[in-house]
């Protein structure tokens, strides 16, 4: 793997193999001291066009946990504001000597095109409503935590702005590679024109697939992105599709619930449901870093995983993954309990 473009450059055992790596890295992140030497003399560059709380720093922590160095790149103070093209913008860093760029674009395909322009590796942070690969892989990686190794057959729903996320469209590609089952929740207003080709169910009804899953993630309402109304109201929307206190009170116990972020709270999502014991929200972004120094390991440091005399130099640990609450083997049987029963209700 040359660069991290989209999910589809990853077959599944590709995504499983850094899935694998992450709950290494995921040790490392919890040690006193949190850092490696595994890349050093390493340079990363975040170079972000769009605003980003999350992944740019998640990014760049698991750089610098690495032991890369780190350049930061702020549009808003560079030769951009000036006219600088972006292919003059990335041609001129990577002429300082780096190795990998991490970019964000409101642009769909940016990072493909730079991919083109320069040598360096390139990650994609988020193009447009395209993709946002690395999200994606911290979604499953949570997941897998929870609901033990496979995600064969578990039920996950997606809910809200579809037609503007990229998470949701990275989402589905991973879940949907790794043997889940995916379920799009939305307005009309708020899906792609054609799903043609997406391996997904789709309800514009939240209320009755509640019981059924494993986990639901929330979307952001992108405003930002909507040219036009497309629906009446926020308050109208979240009575819809908002996951309230009330609907949360439907999900089985042991549900997850999931957002990207950043959240809405009261719009797609009530404070106290994200605040609530089955929300893996903050979780999700504990494990971004160990997902992201996974990636960068993969594309900086080589195209194996590192071997058990690493492990021994204190590089990282050999333990497999394992769900926090070791609950993972009794919920996969379940969940192929309700699986049966789904088949059996369509045949
Ligand atoms: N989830 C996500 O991409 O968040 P940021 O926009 O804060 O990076």
């Amino acid at each position: 793997m040359r660069h991290l473009l989209s999910i589809a450059d990853l077959d599944r055992a590709g995504i499983e193999e850094l899935l694998d790596l992450a709950e290494s890295f995921r040790e490392v992140t919890q040690r006193d001291i949190p850092k490696v030497p595994a890349l050093r003399g390493k340079v990363v560059v975040s170079l972000f066009y769009e605003d980003s709380t999350r992944t740019r720093l998640s990014f760049e922590t698991a750089a610098k946990r690495l032991s890369c160095d780190v350049m930061a790149f702020s549009v808003a103070s560079s030769s951009v504001k000036k006219g600088e093209s972006l292919r003059d913008t990335v041609q001129t860093i990577e002429a300082m000597g780096i190795d990998a760029v991490v970019v964000r674009h409101q642009a769909a395909g940016t990072p493909h095109r730079i991919a083109g322009w320069i040598d360096a590796h390139v990650i994609n942070a988020g193009d447009g409503a395209r993709e946002h690969p690395t999200q994606a892989l911290l979604d499953v990686f949570t997941l897998r935590r929870h609901l033990g190794p496979s995600l064969e057959g578990a039920h996950v729903a997606i809910v809200g702005d579809i037609l503007h996320s990229r998470v949701a469209r990275s989402d589905v590609r991973a879940l949907t590679t790794l043997g889940a089952r995916v379920t799009l929740v939305a307005p009309p207003t708020l899906l792609p024109a054609s799903l043609a080709g997406w391996p997904v169910e789709v309800r514009h009804d939240l209320d009755d697939l509640l019981p059924d899953l494993d986990a639901i993630s929330m979307l952001r309402i992108q405003r930002e992105r909507q040219e036009r109304a497309l629906f009446p109201s926020l308050r109208e929307y979240s009575g819809r599709f908002g996951l309230t206190v009330e609907r949360a009170a439907r999900l089985r116990p042991d549900a997850l619930i999931l957002h990207p972020g950043p959240m809405n709270r009261g719009v797609e999502i009530a404070a106290e449901v994200a605040e609530s014991p089955r929300s893996v929200i903050l979780e999700q972004v504990t494990n971004g870093v160990a997902v992201r120094m996974a990636v960068l390991y993969r594309l900086l440091g080589g195209p194996d995983v590192p071997d058990v005399s690493e492990a021994q130099d204190g590089l990282i640990a050999q333990d497999g993954p394992e769900a926090p609450d070791g609950n993972g083997a009794r919920r996969a049987r379940d969940r192929q309990d309700r699986q049966d029963q789904h088949d059996g209700r369509d045949g």
